[in-house]
This record gives C-alpha cells, sequence and structure tokens, in this order.
C-alpha cells in the first residue's frame, strides 16, 4: 500500500438524507503539509473533514490514514485514532467553560489516562508558548475570543497529534486577531511537523497553507485553474 500521503480520501460519498454532502470526493494530504481547503458555504468542506477525521464514516469508498482505512474501522477504534493520532480546532473552541483555561488544555491528556501531574506539566508550556500563561487559572469562559482559541489550539496540540483538523478556526475571530492565532497555528504546526487541514472560506486565511483545494458541490478541486468558473 502506498504510503506516500499521510492522509487520503478517495471518491468519498456522505449523504444526509436527501442531502447528498460529498459526490466523489479525494484529496491527498503529504506529510507535514498545510492544506486549506476552500468553497462556498454548504459545499461540503466541513462534511469533507468529518470524514478525513475519522468523525463520520462515508456512505462510499475510502479514508486512509497513514496506509490503514480508517472508513472500515470500528466506532471504538476511530475514536481511539482520534483521540491518539488528531487534533481539533473549531469555529468556537467549544472549551469547558467552568474549567480553567489550563483545565481545558490538561483535558484531553487526562482523557487518554496520563497521569495528572505528567498531564499538567504538558499543558504549562503549551499555554505559554501561545502567549496564555498569564490566563491558565482564568474560566475560560471568562477569556475573549483569541484568548478562548488559544486555549483551544493549546488542547489541539498537547498531545502532538500527527493531524490538526481546524474548521474555520479564525471565522469568529476579527481580522488582526485571527492573523494572530493562524501565525501561532502555522508556526506550532511547522515546528513539530504537523500535517493541518485547515477548512476556510476566507482567502487570507487560506494563504497561510502551502496549498490548497477547493471544495464544490461535494467535489474536490485540486488545480487552482479548475477552481475558477
Ligand atoms: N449533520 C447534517 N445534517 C443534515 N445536513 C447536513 C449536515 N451536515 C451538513 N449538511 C448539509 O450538507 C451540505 C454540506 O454541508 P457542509 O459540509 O457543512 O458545508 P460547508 O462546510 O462547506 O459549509 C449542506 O447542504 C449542509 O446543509
Ligand atoms: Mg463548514
Amino acid at each position: 500500500m502506498s504510503t506516500e500521503f499521510l492522509l487520503e480520501a478517495r471518491d468519498v460519498h456522505r449523504a444526509f438524507g436527501a442531502t447528498r454532502a460529498l459526490r466523489g470526493a479525494s484529496v491527498e494530504v503529504a506529510r507535514s503539509e498545510i492544506l486549506a481547503v476552500m468553497g462556498p458555504s454548504g459545499s461540503g468542506k466541513s462534511t469533507l473533514l468529518h470524514c478525513l477525521a475519522g468523525i463520520y464514516r462515508p456512505d462510499q469508498e475510502e479514508i486512509i490514514f497513514d496506509g490503514t482505512r480508517v472508513d472500515t474501522l470500528s466506532e471504538a477504534k476511530r475514536t481511539e485514532l482520534r483521540r491518539d493520532a488528531f487534533g481539533f480546532v473549531f469555529q468556537f473552541g467549544q472549551l469547558v467553560p467552568e474549567l480553567t483555561a489550563l483545565d481545558n488544555v490538561a483535558l484531553p491528556l487526562l482523557l487518554a489516562k496520563t497521569p495528572r501531574k505528567q498531564a499538567y506539566a504538558q499543558a504549562a508550556p503549551w499555554l505559554e508558548r501561545l502567549g496564555l500563561d498569564d490566563h491558565a487559572t482564568h474560566r475560560s469562559g471568562e477569556l475573549s475570543g483569541g484568548q478562548a482559541q488559544r486555549v483551544a489550539l493549546a488542547r489541539a496540540l498537547v498531545h502532538r497529534p500527527r493531524v490538526l483538523f481546524a474548521d474555520e478556526p479564525t471565522g469568529a475571530l476579527d481580522t488582526l486577531t485571527g492573523e494572530n492565532v493562524m501565525n501561532l497555528l502555522v508556526n506550532a504546526a511547522r515546528e513539530e511537523g504537523i500535517t493541518v487541514v485547515l477548512v476556510t472560506h476566507d482567502a487570507r486565511v487560506a494563504a497561510y497553507a502551502d496549498r490548497e483545494i477547493v471544495v464544490r458541490d461535494g467535489r474536490a478541486l485540486t488545480t487552482p485553474s479548475s477552481a475558477v468558473a
């Protein structure tokens, strides 16, 4: 089996009732690549991300991660894969508001049964790295949008995932705050060699990526020229 790409979708179909969200989408993501997935609202970007990440099971054809079929794995195995190998950042941080920033970052490690002391020792430097050491003991519900998104980023990276999936990670932020979050995301990914699948409809955000694809009507177009029209 080819191991040229770290992550692949091959002719993926996925419907929600009568809505055919994906109609034969194929994507190849190289190791350590930062790939932007662009396209209009409703074109299937988030569905594609969820399929690549093993959250949704496609109706048809394959998702391959590191040479392994993901779409045929059991629910339990896919949960394990997501927990161990993938990190996620969504438009709204989806932090636990009652917990502190530091607790939120440590949480995935604790859920993966990392001893408490080690989990916190691993989480703290990430807050520092993302410029949030002053906010470690703040309840995350009290943070600004940009601060919360940086905590979400720290939480997504703390277990050193192989792939970071980001769905409109700056969609709820103003331009300047969004640029700050994107700079932190891209720098961290490059330093750690983490592969990134970045869904955005914002060309300024996509400009941070190594390469972009465009999703239209549930299909992925890989060449910029075919994206026009
Ligand atoms: N959970 C869902 N239930 C029903 N329809 C959905 C669901 N998720 C997405 N869709 C539909 O699938 C299509 C693609 O959605 P989505 O992948 O979210 O697009 P995008 O992220 O590009 O805006 C849309 O028509 C959307 O309404
Ligand atoms: Mg979406």
